[in-house]
Formats: C-alpha cells, sequence, structure tokens
C-alpha cells in the first residue's frame, strides 16, 4: 500500500506541511545569507512515514493501525532532519524555527545537553502548524550536526536487527564513539570560533 493510499485525502496536507517546515529553514538560510553569515545549515532531508512503519508504532502504542489513529495519535507522521556542521549551528536553527508565527512548539527534547543512555545526541522538536498551507498538521524536526547524524545511523541499524552477535560490545563501542564525537563537536566549534575572531 503506498502512502497515498494509507493517509488517503489528508496525504496532501501532510506533503504542504514538510514543504512549509522545508520551507521555513530555507527562508531562514536565505535571512543568515544575507546577514553575511555563512550557512548554519549543511543539508536537510525530509519523510512522510511509511505506512509500515506507522502502522507498526501504532501496534506498539496499543492503537488500531489505522489512518484515523496515524493522524490523531502520532505527531510524526511528517519528519524533517536538519543537518548542521556545528552544535551551536544546532540551536540556531531551533530557535529559528521555534520562533516562526505560524508554528507553536509542542514539544522539545534536547538530547545533546542530556544525551541518551545509549549516546544518542540530538535536537528534536514537536511543531504544530498553525498557519499556512499545513495548518494544523504536527512535524516532528529532528536537528544535529553532521557527525552525530552519521553515528545515528549506523546505530539506527541494531534497532532492525534481530539476533546480533556481539551486541554488548558493539552498543559500548557505539557509547564510545558518540562520546568522542560529541568532543570533537565542541573542539570543531571552538576552532572556528578561533579562526573567527571571536574570543
Ligand atoms: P517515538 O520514538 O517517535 O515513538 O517517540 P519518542 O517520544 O520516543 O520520541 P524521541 O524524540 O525520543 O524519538 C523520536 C525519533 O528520534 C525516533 O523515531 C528516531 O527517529 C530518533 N531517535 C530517538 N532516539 C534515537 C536513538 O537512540 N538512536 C537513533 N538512531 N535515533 C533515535
Ligand atoms: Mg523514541
Amino acid at each position: 500500500m503506498t502512502a497515498r493510499e494509507f493517509y488517503g485525502p489528508a496525504f496532501d496536507q501532510l506533503r504542504l506541511a514538510e514543504k512549509q517546515v522545508l520551507g521555513e529553514v530555507r527562508q531562514g538560510q536565505k535571512t543568515w545569507r544575507d546577514q553575511g553569515r555563512s550557512s548554519p545549515v549543511l543539508y536537510t532531508s525530509s519523510r512522510i512515514k511509511s505506512p509500515d512503519s506507522m502502522r507498526r508504532k501504532l501496534l506498539l502504542r496499543g492503537c488500531p493501525p489505522t489512518r484515523q489513529a496515524a493522524l490523531t495519535q502520532v505527531r510524526d507522521a511528517v519528519g524533517v532532519r536538519v543537518i548542521c556542521a556545528f552544535q551551536n549551528d544546532v540551536y540556531l536553527v531551533a530557535q529559528w524555527l521555534e520562533e516562526r508565527p505560524a508554528f507553536v512548539v509542542l514539544e522539545t527534547k534536547d538530547y545533546i545537553s542530556y544525551p541518551k543512555e545509549n549516546g544518542y545526541r540530538s535536537y528534536h522538536l514537536i511543531l504544530g502548524i498553525r498557519e499556512g498551507p499545513g495548518k494544523g498538521t504536527t512535524v516532528e524536526v529532528q536537528l544535529r550536526t553532521i557527525a552525530t547524524d552519521f553515528w545515528a545511523s549506523l546505530e539506527h541499524q541494531l534497532k532492525y536487527k534481530r539476533e546480533v552477535p556481539h551486541e554488548g560490545l558493539i552498543r559500548e563501542e557505539l557509547r564510545r564513539c558518540a562520546d568522542e564525537i560529541a568532543s570533537v563537536d565542541l573542539s570543531m566549534e571552538t576552532i572556528r570560533e578561533l579562526l573567527a575572531g571571536s574570543f
């Protein structure tokens, strides 16, 4: 079943919400460029949650795996990811999105300041769209550095494997890499600030 079949008439609305959030990110980039700053956003990606993954999530939560439940019980049917070079850029872009009048912030999770036990670091936002083409839709935005994105994509593979040999060791190594990446991210940021002469 395609996403359009699963979400039905709401599918176009989800697409509009996705476009609207990406549009605001692009608008932010234009604003920063006009101010002569280097672009804080390296790239973005986005998706409408696939019917399979949506059904799995609903069932896990004890909800019926239906379109109706997908649109009312889950807030990440639309997902946008923003990848930045530096940690402080992540916060800059997050703040920009939080301040858009078209959006209301329903939830923030700062896994950068408060990393998860496994080492996961990202800044998550659940935005409600209260004006514009995507009005009435919620969107999950994940903002992270390119180095932590690299980590998250490898760690993500663990979730879909049933039997992983040496799983404990792999988790330990991932945790170690996450901490090293965080330390490198901080050093890179410091070097950038030194280069910019802001010390
Ligand atoms: P769901 O995970 O969406 O059911 O809700 P939640 O309340 O746990 O949200 P959270 O903000 O913790 O996670 C939302 C999304 O972030 C997930 O669906 C993943 O895409 C991503 N994410 C969260 N934790 C991890 C993690 O430990 N590793 C990786 N690779 N991704 C994660
Ligand atoms: Mg989760």
